[in-house]
């Protein structure tokens, strides 16, 4: 048994004496060789911190460990003692050093430093090895956590909602199909269409793009839920904030109006930062120094402020004003008919208010058929919670409740009504006002991070044309 050998590195780190015999595992990052001695900086992935390992000529096999190179997989037993070198207070004076693998230093790919996060995707599989990915993987852990128990203090109850569906949550048509059919030998129907009867479900089946309407169901009988899955997106856009395979978080509360809903967003945006600043401060100290200088300082300013609540009317006015004033100048000219993008929503959270915004009351071109219609006739009660550096990072709605102006969106927006018809059970059989959001898992961790790419976010991206590893 070699695991119960092992100390993590984080734990020797955070060792208050000295220790006379210690034995870590992990990778070496770099090795410096001096006269009759070598220096390893050695990295196991529990922190983003190195051990540094003296290895002394007198080591028996000295001449295998000078061959070691970055990559290379190593045990080390040694005594952990006091460094007098700055910046680190231990290092382990080896006494043995195993060697598990070697890595070529004429064939592994991150042999050098700063490879440029492009070149990086290209080896996917091995990138976890770097800094900035192991870093990355361990931020996400924190935040699922964070997620879950947020939800779980809270009386949330998690509901595990379907992956292959027959229904199109957004009614946005951008969905992934899932057959068994060959699609080299189709059945046919008389009329010369697709025979889906033949198919393995025996209808149309596709990947789910939110567990929304699912979610619904659990929220009008146990309270409050909330989902937490991969969800799947068709849509061909090349964006640094899009991925076609993505995790989203879905509460949905029983007996919640708009503002209650906006309450929760908020709540939850700032709680999930305070578990970062408790859980891996390390990690973002990393991402505060390599990625995004400034970041911590980002996010207690998120911290300690109140998100602006602003209708989508006034934000118009907002970035007409900004524009007509020579402020700034948008590719697309902002408008109240006008679907808001990356840009103006950037410029309401970072230039305008300088705080995160959440942007409610929508016109009802622009969203969902289960949104809650104002009395106005032209909005529906949506929120968009964006934060600077990525734009909209939750969508969520009051649910429309009311059975006949549920229908009459759906027809409206000329969507199957059969398709829904069990959805409409809810509004039949003790409907209740209720409300909901998804938050975007990867858009989350790249405004914890400053990540400035969903490819770099997510341990194997899919995107269109890129399905690799
Ligand atoms: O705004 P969206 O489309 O809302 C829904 O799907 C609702 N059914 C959610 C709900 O009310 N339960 O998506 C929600 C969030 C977005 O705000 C964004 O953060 C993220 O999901 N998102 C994506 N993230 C990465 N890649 C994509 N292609 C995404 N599309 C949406
Ligand atoms: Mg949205």
């Amino acid at each position: 048994m070699i695991r119960k050998q092992r100390t993590k590195i984080k734990d020797v780190l955070a060792s208050e004496k000295p220790v006379d015999s210690i034995t870590v595992m992990g990778w070496v990052r770099t090795k410096r060789d001096s006269k009759d001695f070598s220096f390893v900086e050695l990295n196991d992935g529990s922190t983003p911190k190195n051990i540094q390992i003296i290895a002394e000529g007198s080591l028996k096999n000295y001449e295998e460990v000078k061959k070691l190179t970055t990559g290379a997989s190593v045990k080390v037993v040694g005594a952990l003692v006091e460094s007098p070198a700055s910046g680190q207070k231990f290092e382990i004076k080896a006494k043995e050093i195993e060697i598990f693998c070697f890595a070529d230093p004429m064939e592994y790919p991150l042999q050098k430093k700063g490879i440029p996060f492009e070149k990086l995707r290209e080896v996917a599989h091995l990138r976890p090895r770097t800094n900035t990915f192991a870093a990355m993987a361990r931020v996400r852990h924190h935040v699922a956590m964070a997620i879950h128990k947020f939800f779980d203090d809270r009386g949330f109850v998690y509901v595990h909602t379907p992956i292959i569906t027959g229904s199109d949550c957004e009614g946005a048509g951008e969905m992934f199909r899932v057959s068994t059919l060959d699609p080299e030998n189709l059945p046919k129907t008389k009329e010369g269409k697709v025979d889906y009867s033949k198919d393995f479900f025996g209808k149309p089946t596709y990947l789910t793009v939110s567990g929304q309407l699912d979610g619904e169901m659990f929220a009008l009988a146990v309270g409050d839920i909330y989902t937490f899955g991969p969800t799947f997106r068709a849509e061909n856009s090349n964006t640094s904030r899009h991925a076609s395979e993505f995790w989203m978080i879905e509460p949905e509360m029983a007996f919640y109006d708009l503002e209650d809903l906006m309450d929760l967003e908020e709540e939850f945006v700032r709680y999930i930062i305070q578990y970062c600043f408790d859980h891996c401060m390390d990690d973002l100290e990393f991402f505060d120094k390599w990625i995004e200088k400034g970041l911590i300082d980002a996010l207690k300013h998120v911290l300690e402020s109140k998100f602006a609540r602003v209708t989508y009317e006034e934000a118009t006015k907002i970035l007409e004003g900004a524009e007509k004033s020579g402020k700034t100048k948008f590719e697309v000219k902002p408008g109240w008919d006008v679907e808001m993008g990356a840009e103006h929503e950037r410029y309401l959270t970072e230039k305008h208010f300088k705080v995160p915004i959440i942007l409610h009351n929508f016109p009802k071109e622009f969203k969902a058929f289960y949104m809650y219609q104002n009395d106005d006739g032209k909005t529906l009660q949506g929120t968009d919670v964006l934060v600077p550096r990525i734009g909209e990072i939750t969508g969520g709605s009051v649910r429309e409740h009311r059975l006949d102006k549920l229908k009459a969106l759906i027809e409206e927006k000329n969507l199957d009504m059969k398709q829904y018809e069990w959805y409409l059970d809810t509004r039949k059989f003790g409907s209740v006002p209720h409300a909901g959001f998804g938050l975007g898992f990867e858009r989350l961790v790249m405004f914890l991070t400053g990540m400035k790419n969903i490819r770099d976010i997510i341990p194997f991206p899919r995107t269109p044309g890129n399905a690799e590893f």
